[in-house]
């Protein structure tokens, strides 16, 4: 072993894959079917369970949960002289996705407590792209770290504009808003099953939608936009996005698991919220209304002023105990290669990034690993009081 594998075998990293013997037996079958392709039985039955834990009617299996954000938006009209409205407290895929389209970005900002999509300034970008003439292809909203955004307030909002929503829900499978779970919302919603998500396929996602037009489009242009024919004709422009068979096979034996995995981010939530109760300063972000969330990750939100220790000071303290953390996304708006970008912003994610640091959260974590992040973090929440 190098130097480098050991240290990656001994560090305690954010969110790991879990996987066990469930997989490698359904992985194994899928090998010795002979289906080693971008299509198959596993696909056809992965993609049939995902439209079911979601209630929607289609489910196209992709590459990656950006392939699913990047053809949602393209048949949803995304293109040169349109914009789409994008959180920019999000990881980048979302943005990019709005690239790849060649449509602008427009950054909005968040609700300060669950790092959503602020349906007020959703309402403000919208009012202000309609007066500029600009029209907007759809909004995007995230549920961020498996919280869904607040659909309840947001849908209302974009059905007055008329402009279509695609839920990104990359981070939110089994996660659920009022009575219904992630994924159903939107005209279509994407998720993504790479390797550090609550379930993996070891890259791959999953575009869902109740409108089997899309459904249909979208498996078209996933496989080069062939046209039926023998000799391969094409009229447009078609992506190499299929997931393989083999893949497919891990995400089914991963499914099986969800509930479990999600048991297990739970708890380690509880763990963290119990460690943190009455530490000035330091609160577990989202944790009202958590019941409904996945527990992707868990982050902690730290005022320094109040807490005499910053979110950067626990973060260096961890990683001298080769325990993994990271600030909550660097915001799009001040990311170098979105500068310029027509942001409304009222400061929530600046303050989220400066001030939130997400934790070892996977499910994968041994009973070990979780004592040791616990007494690292007590030791240093000692050495502060
Ligand atoms: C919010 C969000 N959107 C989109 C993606 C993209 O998913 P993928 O990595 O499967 O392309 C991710 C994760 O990587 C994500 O966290």
């Amino acid at each position: 072993m190098t130097a480098a594998s050991t240290r990656q075998s001994t560090r305690i990293l954010l969110s790991s894959p879990d996987v066990g013997s469930r997989e490698q037996e359904l992985v194994t079958a899928a090998i010795e079917s002979g289906w080693i392709a971008p299509l198959g039985p596993m696909v056809d039955a992965f993609e049939e369970r995902i439209a079911e834990r979601c209630g929607r009617r289609h489910a196209v299996a992709l590459s990656s949960g950006t392939a699913a954000l990047h053809l949602g938006l393209l048949e949803l009209g995304a293109r040169p002289g349109t914009a789409v409205i994008v959180p920019t407290l999000t990881f980048a895929a979302t943005a990019n996705a709005v690239a790849y389209c060649g449509a602008e970005p427009v950054f909005v900002d968040c609700d300060p407590e669950t790092g959503t999509l602020s349906p007020e300034l959703l309402e403000r970008s919208l009012s202000s792209l309609e007066q500029a003439g600009t029209p907007v292809a759809a909004v995007v909203p995230v549920d961020l770290l498996g919280r869904c955004a607040d659909y309840t307030a947001l849908d209302p909002v974009c059905d007055r504009f008329g402009v279509p929503v695609v839920s990104d829900a990359a981070e939110a499978l089994g996660a659920s808003h009022g009575s219904r779970p992630a994924g159903s919302f939107g005209a279509v919603a994407a998720f993504s099953f790479n390797g550090n998500k609550i379930m993996t396929t070891s890259g791959g996602g999953m575009l869902v939608t109740d409108d089997p037009g899309m459904a249909e489009r979208v498996r078209y242009l996933s496989t080069q936009a062939r046209q039926p024919a023998v000799h391969y004709e094409h009229t447009e422009i078609g992506y190499n996005y299929r997931l393989s068979n083999v893949l497919a096979a891990l995400g089914l034996a991963q499914l099986e698991r969800l509930d479990g995995m999600i048991a297990r981010r739970r708890a380690l939530r509880e763990r963290y919220a119990e460690l943190f109760t009455g530490v000035p300063g330091a609160q577990i972000f989202q944790r009202s209304g958590d019941e409904a969330d996945n527990c992707w990750l868990t982050a902690v939100v730290v005022d320094s002023d109040r807490a005499g220790w910053s979110a950067e000071d626990l973060r260096k303290a961890l990683d001298a105990a080769d325990i993994e953390s990271r600030p909550l996304w660097k915001p799009m708006h001040r990311q170098p290669v979105f500068t310029g970008a027509r942001s409304y912003l009222d400061g929530s994610a600046d303050q989220l990034f400066a001030r939130g640091l997400t934790l070892p959260s996977g499910s994968a974590l041994t009973e070990d690993q979780v004592a040791t992040v616990m007494g690292t973090l007590g030791a240093f929440l000692g050495g502060h009081r």
